[in-house]
């Protein structure tokens, strides 16, 4: 069942690359929550690298793809430029910066078109997870004015599907009841079933204060629950204190604190990576049916396309159709190998 997440990420491609508004809704994690909430952050712990565009205000300005492939080498591929193999992360940052550019110009706009890059790496678990732009209220630069409904409308497009986990960041410096990643999954997950909450900067918190009923689910409940992490700060960020030291130094944090040391088994970043390995996983294998039979209703659509097409315009643009095709065909049997248990052996090839 490992073997599952690769190929969702394979089917995620192929409808980005073929500019293909997806009929199938995947099976994803979207990271939603404010400006400065840590969702970079945490994203970075999970590989163990800077990669990720940095600064104050928005940065994230595209949603980013990110899919995690357990590797024995470490490298990053973007879908945009396949084949160039990334093993300097500072590059991988610049070319996210760059990308972001080319499509929405260098004044803070933003698009829902996505830039897909692909981590290989022997440290992280298979695992697909959606960066997007962070909630914010004031538009600035080349924003309009609506750049808050604008945002959230982005959100909404993801985490609307009922195939999407929504993986909602709170820092603990602030008040939960007022957390606009929370209020946002409420509106579409409101009996709490598919949101995970992860709480950041739990060495924020004011003196004499916790975050402990929140981490027991006794706040706003969740059926996932909560995960507490602690990530670097601005100024060890700035200092270029290494993820690795950082990730030992969060065990500590939580397994010297007496508030959290009885609950430091399910904190931290480790944990949080494991737990939404595994949910993805088993999310994929409930939707299995539900995708088999969208591939397949598509498939059929577009036979039909390409028999058209074949007949009246033989010389023009049944190219995407056939790719298309090719494409779910190929998905299909990979799908009938993974769930007939042959494991490891499904085909992974690039389309
Ligand atoms: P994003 O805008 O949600 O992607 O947030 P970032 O991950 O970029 O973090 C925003 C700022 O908060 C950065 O300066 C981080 O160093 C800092 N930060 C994030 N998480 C933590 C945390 O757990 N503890 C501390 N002290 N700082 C954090
Ligand atoms: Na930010
Ligand atoms: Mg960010």
């Amino acid at each position: 069942m490992e073997t599952l997440i690769p190929i969702v990420n394979k089917i995620q491609d192929a409808f980005t690359s073929l500019g293909i508004n997806m009929q199938i809704e995947l099976p994803q994690i979207a990271v939603v929550g404010g400006q400065s909430a840590g969702k970079s952050s945490v994203l970075e712990n999970f590989v163990g690298k800077d990669f990720l565009p940095r600064g104050s205000g928005i940065v994230t300005r595209r949603p980013l793809i990110l899919q995690l492939i357990n590797s024995p080498y470490e490298f990053g591929e973007f879908l945009h430029m396949r084949g160039t193999k990334f093993s300097d992360f500072d590059r991988i940052r610049k070319e996210i910066e760059s990308e972001t550019i080319r499509v929405t110009g260098n004044n803070k706009g933003i698009t829902n078109i996505p830039i897909n890059l692909r981590i290989y790496s022997p440290n992280v678990l298979n695992l697909t997870l959606i960066d997007l732009p962070g909630l914010t209220k004031v538009a600035v630069g080349d924003q309009p004015d609506d750049i808050e409904v604008l945002i959230k409308n982005m959100i909404l497009e993801y985490i609307r599907k009922e195939t999407c986990l929504i993986l909602a960041v709170i820092p603990a410096n602030i008040d939960i009841a007022t957390s606009d990643a929370l209020k946002l999954a409420q509106e579409v997950d409101p009996k709490g079933i598919r949101t995970i909450g992860v709480v950041t900067k739990l060495d924020l918190m004011d003196q004499g204060t916790d975050a402990r009923d929140i981490l027991e689910n006794k706040v706003v409940p969740l059926k996932l629950g909560y995960i507490g992490v602690v990530s670097r700060s601005q100024k060890s960020i700035e200092e270029r204190k290494n993820i690795n030291v950082a990730l030992t130094e969060e065990r500590l944090f939580f397994l010297n604190h007496s508030i959290y040391r009885d609950l430091s088994e399910r904190l931290g970043t480790q944990y949080l990576q494991q737990v939404l390995s595994g949910l993805l996983t088993t999310h994929i294998r409930n939707s299995l049916p539900y995708l088999k039979d969208r591939l397949q209703n598509q498939m059929l659509g577009l036979e039909k396309e390409v028999e058209q097409f074949k007949h009246f315009r033989p010389d023009d643009p049944t190219f995407k159709a056939k790719v298309m095709l090719q494409m779910i065909q190929q998905l299909q049997s990979d799908f009938h190998r993974s769930i007939d248990g042959s494991g490891p052996s499904v085909n992974t090839t690039e389309l």
